[in-house]
């Protein structure tokens, strides 16, 4: 049993019970199976407002505006391993997604204008993507691998891999890959074991 470590599973689809929402579910069964704590958030059901490039935040490491990402920050903090759920929406990650992850410009100003760790000075924390996208063509994930992967180097998550799967497109059909929501559980298993 390893020590209780945190998982935070942000879903990141406006669509409930989705692809992407029953890979992460059993992303973070699998991390519980192993003794950690998990807690999902989901981003279609707060408020996250664009940021505004306003700029406070350089000088304060915090965003100004008060809406639900100020508790996202937190719980970002308290996590050890972070499970971020995305579809390809047009190439990208959801508008969800993208609404809160630049919204992280408060870490990124903390990190490379006032120095200081992003996150606090906790412990090693690792992330793990999961896609899916509708159609097969190469390249579906490029845009939205280079955005999480911009994302974790800037608030010091290290990278823990991807599950991708494409022609996925119809709610819930990703239950009829023969391995994938088994593929998940082990991947949340293996994440809070490395
Ligand atoms: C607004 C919108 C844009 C989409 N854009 C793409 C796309 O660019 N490429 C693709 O392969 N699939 C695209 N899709 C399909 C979704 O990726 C696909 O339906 C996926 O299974 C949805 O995952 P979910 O069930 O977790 O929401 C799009 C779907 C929507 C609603």
């Amino acid at each position: 049993m390893v020590p209780e470590l945190k998982v935070l599973g942000i879903a990141g689809s406006p669509r409930r019970g989705g692809n992407t929402d029953l890979l992460l579910a059993e992303v973070m069964r699998g991390a519980a199976s192993r003794g950690a704590k998990i807690k999902t958030i989901i981003l279609n059901d707060l408020k996250i407002a664009p940021c505004q490039h306003c700029d406070a935040c350089l000088e304060t490491g915090r965003c100004q505006i008060e809406d639900d990402m100020q508790m996202i920050y937190d719980e970002l903090t308290q996590a050890d391993r972070i499970v971020l759920a995305s579809p390809v929406q047009f190439m990208g990650v959801t508008a969800q997604t993208k609404a809160m992850i630049d919204r992280c410009q408060a870490l990124w100003a903390r990190k490379y204008v006032l120095n200081t760790p992003p996150l606090g000075n906790r412990r090693e924390r690792k992330g793990l993507f999961i896609s899916v996208g509708g159609r097969r063509v190469a390249n579906l994930f490029e845009p939205s691998l280079s955005t999480v992967k911009s994302l974790f180097r800037v608030l010091d998550i290290d990278y823990a891999g991807e599950l991708i799967f494409s022609g996925v497109d119809e709610k819930g059909v990703i239950t009829k890959n023969p391995n994938a929501l088994s593929q998940a559980f082990l991947a949340g298993q293996k994440l809070v074991e490395d």
